[in-house]
Parts: structure tokens; C-alpha cells; sequence
């Protein structure tokens, strides 16, 4: 068992992009500095996409412009082409991630572009965030099942991961994008997957619709893997995918860790302060089960 995890916590962008209240720029200002001082060290802070797609995110300017500045923190933004990478670099990003889906069908709902219209543009995205000297990540969408096609090729996901660690990201993220997976189909299919690529440039991201998130964080820790995607409080989702709710929590993947004897190098009790703070602000309960014990036990439920 691997003894140390980076944890990237993706809710400020993964998790708020679903949430159809507002949240005040200050407020998440103020969530990204809560994280970023719990000792995360990879926080992705918002996306540069179309805001009639994601109103929640009309405001990544504004947000990317006023992120706090702490030793040792990256932030990242979620960019869909040249358009979104322009605005990423004006307002001061160093970090920007590109994404993808090993289907076809989830791929044209989500960017409206066919696999194979989108490739040409994350090149160019890719190689001008190079010559700008950002560091790229990328994601693939729907690794463990499609919400339009079901299962998916384990080769289309192969093919869509080469293709991006080719262009030059650093780090591929691996979408379960609907929550679908069980720690049987991690294995398998990370058993493919790692005859082809290394460890060290992998990533997972679990949505927990069903409840199996954590179990296939396990399972991939069982496998080598060493990089997690999470959100805090469990927020969450894509709107492009059809019942897809929140990513694993952040304060249950580190609870879990660190209770294992697996290094996250992240203050539990800060962020339980940063989880409850945007579920006050949401004004309603998130699925962290670790926040939720936390919260009661200190009232003295
Ligand atoms: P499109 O309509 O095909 O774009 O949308 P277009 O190039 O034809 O341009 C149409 C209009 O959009 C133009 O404006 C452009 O300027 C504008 P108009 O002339 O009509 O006024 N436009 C933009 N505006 C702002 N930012 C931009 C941008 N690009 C063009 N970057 C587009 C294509 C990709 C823009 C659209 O489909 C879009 O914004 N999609 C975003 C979808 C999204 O954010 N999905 C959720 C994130 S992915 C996810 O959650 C999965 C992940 O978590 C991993 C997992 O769980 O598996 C990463
Ligand atoms: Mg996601």
C-alpha cells in the first residue's frame, strides 16, 4: 500500500458548477482560502466555460483574480478551448486543466464537438498553455460508463488518455463521471490501463452517486494509484450527465486515508470548517459523512 496521497480538490469547480443558488464571489473566495490553509495542495478554483452552460461559474474571472496566495498552493481552471484559455491566462492562472470524454455521446452533450473535433483543440489549447509556461492537466470523462451508451471501450479509453499525455499534460484524470464504478471494474480496468501508462501519471475521480466512491479509491490504492480527486462536503456533479451528483468528499477521503496510515499532508478539523461553511452557505446538508459526524458531535448530538 502506497504510504503518501495528493489529494486535488475539485469542488470549488466540480462541486459548485451543479449548484443552481448563487454563491457570492466573496463566499467562494473565502471557501478556496479555507481549503487552500487545510494544507490541500492542488485546488481547482473555477472553469472558463460558456456561462449560459454554467451560471454558478459566470464569475471565474473575478474568482481566479482574487485567489490567496500561499506557499506551496496551485490552483487550476477548467478550460474548454482557446476561448476559456485566454481568459485563464488574463486573469493570472499558472495552471488550467482540459477535458474529454471516452464516449462520444457524453463528449458532444458536454463541449458539442464529436471526440475527433475536439482532439485539434485541446492541441492548440495545450501547446499555447505550454509556450505560456502553464502546466496542463486533463481529464477523461466517463472511463466507467456512459449515461447515453452504458458501458464503454476499454480501448476508447486508452486511445482519448494517450492522446492527451501525448500532447504534453502532465497528469490524466480518470472521470467516473456518473458514479457508476465498483472496485471489481477499478481493478480490471486499471489492470489495462497501467500496462500502457505509469502510476505516477494517473489521477482518479470518483463521483459517489451509488455509494461506491471511496471503496474504488481503495481499490486503485490497491493498484498503485496515488493521486485522488475530491470535493468538499461531497458537492457536486456534471451537468452533462444525467443523475451524476457530487465526487467523493474530501473530508472522507482524508478521514479514510489518514486513518489508514496514508499521508494526505491535509488538517482534518480545517477542513471540516471549510465543509460546513459552504453548506451554510448553500443553506442545505452535503453528503459528507465526516462533516455530518463532525458537525453533530461538536454540537454534542
Ligand atoms: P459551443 O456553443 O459549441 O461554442 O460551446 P462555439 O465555439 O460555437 O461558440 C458559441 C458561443 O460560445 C460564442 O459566443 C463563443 O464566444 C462562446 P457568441 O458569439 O454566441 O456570443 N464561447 C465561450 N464563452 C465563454 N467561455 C468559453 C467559450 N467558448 C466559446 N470558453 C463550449 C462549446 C465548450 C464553449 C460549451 O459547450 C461549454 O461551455 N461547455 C461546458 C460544459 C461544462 O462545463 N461541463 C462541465 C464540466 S466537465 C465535467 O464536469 C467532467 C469532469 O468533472 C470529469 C468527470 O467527472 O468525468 C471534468
Ligand atoms: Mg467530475
Amino acid at each position: 500500500m502506497v504510504e503518501q496521497v495528493r489529494v486535488i480538490e475539485v469542488g470549488p469547480r466540480d462541486g459548485l458548477q451543479n449548484e443552481k443558488k448563487f454563491i457570492q464571489t466573496k463566499d467562494k473566495i473565502q471557501l478556496i482560502s479555507l481549503l487552500a490553509r487545510s494544507g490541500l495542495s492542488h485546488i481547482e478554483a473555477t472553469s472558463f466555460v460558456h456561462p449560459k452552460w454554467i451560471p454558478q461559474l459566470s464569475d471565474a474571472a473575478e474568482v481566479a483574480r482574487q485567489l490567496p496566495f500561499i506557499e506551496g498552493v496551485h490552483y487550476s481552471a477548467l478550460v474548454p478551448n482557446r476561448k476559456g484559455l485566454i481568459g485563464a491566462r488574463d486573469a493570472g492562472l499558472k495552471e488550467i486543466a482540459v477535458f474529454m470524454s471516452a464516449s462520444e455521446s457524453h463528449n458532444i452533450k458536454n463541449i458539442n464537438k464529436t471526440i475527433q473535433d475536439t482532439l485539434p483543440v485541446i492541441q492548440q489549447v495545450v501547446m499555447e498553455a505550454a509556450t505560456l509556461g502553464m502546466r496542463i492537466r486533463g481529464y477523461v470523462s466517463t472511463v466507467f460508463g456512459c449515461p447515453y451508451e452504458g458501458q464503454v471501450a476499454v480501448e476508447s479509453v486508452l486511445q482519448v488518455t494517450k492522446e492527451l499525455l501525448d500532447m504534453g499534460v502532465y497528469e490524466v484524470s480518470l472521470g467516473d463521471t456518473i458514479g457508476v464504478a465498483t472496485p471489481k471494474q477499478v481493478k480490471e480496468i486499471l489492470s489495462v490501463i497501467l500496462q500502457s501508462f505509469p502510476k505516477e501519471k494517473l489521477a482518479m475521480h470518483f463521483h459517489d452517486t451509488r455509494g461506491t466512491g471511496l471503496a474504488n479509491v481503495y481499490a486503485s490504492l490497491e493498484a498503485g494509484l496515488r493521486n485522488f480527486d475530491s470535493s468538499i462536503g461531497g458537492l457536486g456533479g456534471c451537468p452533462y450527465a444525467l443523475g451524476a451528483t457530487g465526487n467523493i468528499s474530501t473530508e472522507d477521503l482524508v478521514y479514510m486515508m489518514e486513518r489508514m496510515g496514508v499521508h494526505t499532508g491535509i488538517n482534518l478539523e480545517k477542513l471540516v470548517e471549510a465543509g460546513a461553511f459552504i453548506q451554510k452557505r448553500l443553506g442545505k446538508p452535503l453528503p459528507s459523512k465526516v462533516l455530518a459526524a463532525t458537525i453533530a458531535m461538536n454540537r454534542g448530538d
